[in-house]
């Protein structure tokens, strides 16, 4: 479904051709200052423009509608939209009846008996994620002394990124990407295992992010092939500071205090100008299919602030739901 968070609970809406794109946040602490201008840098960062992204060109601007008042968060839901204005729908007609393999045309047919607004790919759209980054800003002020920083670490399986994209482009094909998420100065001991342990609330909002296969944290698949005694990090100090850090952070589900590290994978964008073998619904017939209008190359070239929202979100969450439960710790 559309909401996530126990406490501090974020709801997306609206479709990527549609009026407008927008998210509620409700459960944010009254007494929170926030204005219009605070969301522009993180969503800046989300925009497209460079190379390597769509031709797309929207304002993002955001539009407060309720919850805050004076300056400061009231305690009442936070509503925030922004108008989307650079539209060109024809571009998806053909994909109602001749589904792009790789996105989500064919099964939200299924799943919405053929109702779903497919216009830019609907709320499939990675648009969508607007409101999750504009979240995210106010989730950082919650984790304030928290320091969360994501950023692409190889594209196309490559450490050279420019290299990777500008080759993409000339096949006109497309690539996918490694992210790197690092949480300086965590809040120590947070997460609620068994169902909402820290790995589990982050991936959670991570793997609703469109185009995302895959996560670990820490040493994370290489953990398979080490001993106990290497994977095992070192106490150092009587604050949990560990030598290492395999545990990427966490252990039990809960935060040691240490560094907390997270790697994505980011799939190749879906829709790419290379012929693909695809059914065409209405004739009954195979097909082949060339996407054409505008795509993003490299949709990880954008994700590094959208990992951050997650990550900041469910970290928020987290902190809320341990204020709650734990109050003020003792030892
Ligand atoms: C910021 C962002 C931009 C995206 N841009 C595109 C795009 O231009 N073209 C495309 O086919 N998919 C794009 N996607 C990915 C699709 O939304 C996604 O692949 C599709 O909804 C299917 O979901 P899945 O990949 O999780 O299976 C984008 C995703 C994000 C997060």
């Amino acid at each position: 479904m559309n909401s996530f968070g126990v406490v501090f609970r974020v709801t997306l809406f609206g479709e990527s051709h549609g009026p407008a794109i927008g998210v509620i946040i409700d459960g944010c602490p009254p007494g929170l200052a926030l204005k219009s201008d605070d969301f522009l840098p993180d969503l800046k960062r989300r925009q497209s423009g460079s190379i390597g992204t769509t031709k797309r060109q929207e304002p993002d601007l955001p539009e407060i509608l309720s919850g805050v008042f004076d300056g400061v968060t009231t305690g009442a839901p936070v509503a925030l939209i922004t108008r989307n204005s650079d539209k060109i729908s024809s571009d998806y007609d053909e994909f109602k009846n001749v589904p792009r393999p790789g996105h989500a045309d064919f099964v939200s047919r299924i799943k919405h008996s053929g109702f779903a607004d497919m216009r830019g790919s609907g709320h499939f759209s990675g648009r969508i994620t607007w409101g999750l980054v504009a979240a995210g800003v106010m989730a950082k002020k919650i984790a304030a002394t928290v320091d969360v920083s994501a950023k692409l670490i190889s594209a196309g399986g490559s450490d050279d990124i420019e290299k990777a994209i500008n080759e993409a482009i000339a096949s006109n094909d497309t690539i996918g990407g490694i992210i790197e998420c690092r949480v300086k100065n965590p809040p120590l001991a947070i997460g609620e295992p068994f169902f909402y342990s820290f790995e589990s609330a982050v991936s959670h909002v991570i793997f609703s992010i469109p185009a995302i296969k895959g996560i670990e944290f820490g040493s994370g698949f290489a953990a398979a092939a080490m001993k106990g005694s290497e994977h095992n990090d070192p106490f150092i100090n009587s604050y949990g500071k560990t030598a290492t850090n395999n545990a990427g952070g966490i252990n039990g589900g809960i935060t040691n205090g240490n560094e907390i590290i997270f790697r994505i994978v980011v799939k190749p964008t879906s829709s790419t100008g290379v012929d693909q073998t695809t059914f065409n619904f209405k004739e009954r017939e195979m097909t082949t299919l060339k996407v054409k209008g505008r795509h993003d190359t490299c949709i990880a070239l954008r994700m590094p602030v959208i990992v951050e929202a997650a990550a900041a979100i469910a970290m928020a969450d987290l902190i809320l739901i341990d204020r709650g439960i734990h109050g003020q710790r003792i030892v």
